[in-house]
């Protein structure tokens, strides 16, 4: 079972839960709710659509990503994973093959030279089955045939349970592969903006501030963001660094030569798309630390998975459209580098390594 749960907090609290019923509302989503935060869902990818906390005004902010009609998730062209659950083998496998008791199998190049969240008929593609639902929890389950993506061979039965309360979002994921061994990794892809685009002053993520406190070693990756083998520990100041104080923002090395092409594609992905392993961490410590200062809003999180993708949405072209939730009136739409993805996850392409 891996168990993630991210705390929200403000600088003002006030506790004003409403007691919705979770049920699939006009607008398709499921609402759970608990003092402090409100989550809503809908079965594609299970994917969560919106997340509403307090600001440092006792206002709701929705914190992350997402589309305000349902149906568009399963159409866009771009398919950003959208706060949804990739499976049954999170982000890239090398080379596009893996070996388990000698046997070598070739899965899908859907990512340059590597397989990128298992292929074709990936669960963020799917649409998930909701098997129980409570005012503050939903469960969603998915039964994901062998060879369903190629070369994914065995049954495999997943869940994930996300349920709130006071302020925190929990995400409990298990899966099972009853008839052989199977790859299998999995993580929840949200991406977060604490400002719900609505700083004036600028819609990049740079002005986040991002801890690490676990995390002074990297993954070394290639330009497909494939990790070499290599680990490496991150010099107090660096590009990659977020563990040596807790005050680092998002772009506190965005002048350093290197940061325009810090995650790869040639030098044309800024920022980050990498995996920070976490380690040495006590049980259920902060591991991870988001926060705007605009907003006063700060995600804590903790998790028993292996480390972290950190992801600064270099790929994002301002084509994607903001909820009416977020935005100003002359902002309406995600630019590149103004949102950022945390996956807590094993070891990317941990099979080959
Ligand atoms: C895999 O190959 C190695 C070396 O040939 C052998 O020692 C081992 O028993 C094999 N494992 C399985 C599960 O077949
Ligand atoms: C995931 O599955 C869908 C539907 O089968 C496919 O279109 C897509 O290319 C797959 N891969 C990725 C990385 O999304
Ligand atoms: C949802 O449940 C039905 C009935 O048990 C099953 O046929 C279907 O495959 C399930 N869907 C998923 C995505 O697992
Ligand atoms: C898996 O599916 C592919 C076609 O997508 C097929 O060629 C292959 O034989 C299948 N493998 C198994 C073990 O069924
Ligand atoms: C709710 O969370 C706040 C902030 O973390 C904390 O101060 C308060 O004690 C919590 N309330 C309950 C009932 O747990
Ligand atoms: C970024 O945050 C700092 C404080 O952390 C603040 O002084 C500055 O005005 C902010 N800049 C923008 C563009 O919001
Ligand atoms: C893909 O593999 C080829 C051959 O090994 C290599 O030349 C190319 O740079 C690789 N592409 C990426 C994006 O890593």
């Amino acid at each position: 079972m891996r168990h993630s749960a991210i705390l929200f907090s403000a600088v003002a609290i006030s506790i004003a839960g409403s007691q919705a019923v979770p049920k699939p509302g006009a607008d398709g989503k499921y609402t759970i709710s608990s003092s402090g935060i409100k989550a809503q869902f809908i079965p594609y990818g299970a994917t969560l659509t919106n997340l509403f906390v307090k600001d440092k005004a006792d206002k709701d902010v929705d914190v992350v990503l997402g589309y305000d009609v349902v149906d568009y998730y399963a159409k866009d062209p771009g398919h950003p994973v959208y706060n949804s659950i990739p499976g049954r083998y999170v982000n890239r496998i090398g080379h596009g093959k893996y070996s388990i008791d000698n046997v070598t199998y070739h899965t899908e190049l859907n990512d340059g030279n590597n397989t990128l969240h298992s292929g074709t008929n990936n669960w963020s593609y799917r649409t998930w089955n909701v098997t129980a639902a409570t005012d503050t929890s939903i469960t969603f389950s998915i039964s994901d045939a062998s060879n369903s993506s190629l070369n994914m061979l065995g049954r495999v039965e997943a869940r994930v349970t996300y349920s709130v309360d006071n302020g925190s979002w929990s995400i409990k994921m298990d899966a099972t592969s009853p008839e052989r061994k199977t790859p299998l990794m999995l993580t929840q892809h949200t991406y977060f903006n604490l400002d719900a685009y609505r700083n004036p002053d600028t819609d990049k993520i740079w002005n986040h501030s991002l801890y690490l406190p676990y995390s002074k070693r990297y993954l070394e990756a290639d330009d497909g963001a494939l990790p070499t083998g290599n680990v490496l520990t991150a010099a107090p100041g660096s590009i990659n660094d977020f563990a040596s104080q807790p005050n680092f923002l998002l772009g506190h090395a965005k002048d350093q030569p290197g940061f325009s092409g810090n995650c790869g594609a040639g030098g044309a992905c800024e920022g980050y798309n990498g995996y920070w392993p976490i380690e040495n961490a006590p049980t259920d410590a902060v591991v991870a630390t988001l926060a705007s200062s605009f907003s006063g809003i700060k995600a804590e999180l903790r998790t028993d998975q292996a480390g972290l993708v950190v992801y600064s949405c270099n790929w994002f072209d301002g084509t994607s459209a903001l909820k009416k939730t977020q935005g100003l009136s002359d902002r309406h739409t995600v630019g590149r580098s103004s949102c950022v993805a945390l996956e807590a996850q094993d070891w990317v392409d941990g099979i080959n390594q």
